[in-house]
């Protein structure tokens, strides 16, 4: 019984550490990827040609997601209307992208909206992830 409980304590302290680690890209997209499956059986895994070209489409409107972040996600950008400075969208020039699923939600959602007219699907948020993990 004793050691049931500790079996238990032990399994709770571990999923504890588990949710305040820091996400990583890799691991977020995983997510995405179990979600693009359930949207399209046909899903056969992400593509970073496919999510260059997402980055770079203006998909019929006036921005990109290049306009405020630039035709390379290593550098700094700015926001097209604001100015204010925006660091780089690739992980491995800026580590903590793609480490806070609730900034990543919010922004996914904001800048689709903003660039698509309507949210992302998971299949286009993963491929623009491998896009950007591709880019050294
Ligand atoms: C009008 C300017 C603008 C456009 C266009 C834009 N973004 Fe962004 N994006 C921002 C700003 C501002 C932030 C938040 C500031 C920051 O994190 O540096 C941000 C942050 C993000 C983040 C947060 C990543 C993280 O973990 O920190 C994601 C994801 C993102 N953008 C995706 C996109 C995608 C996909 C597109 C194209 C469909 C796009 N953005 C187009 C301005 C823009």
């Amino acid at each position: 019984m004793k050691s049931a409980i500790l079996a238990i304590l032990a399994t709770l302290a571990l999923g504890a550490a588990a949710s305040a680690h820091a996400l990583t890209a890799a691991e977020y997209q995983a997510g995405l990827a179990a979600a693009a499956k359930a949207a399209e059986p046909a899903f056969a895994g992400f593509s970073a040609q496919r999510g260059e070209a997402f980055y770079r489409s203006t998909h019929g409107g006036d921005w990109s997601c290049a306009t405020c972040h630039t035709d390379s996600p290593t550098q700094s950008g700015s926001h097209a209307v604001t100015r204010k400075a925006v660091k780089p969208l690739a992980p491995t020039a800026n580590p903590e992208r793609f480490t806070r699923a609730d900034k990543i939600e919010k922004w996914f959602k904001r800048n689709c909206n903003d660039v698509l007219k309507r949210e992302c699907t998971p299949r286009e948020q993963g491929d623009f992830i491998a896009y950007l993990l591709s880019v050294k």
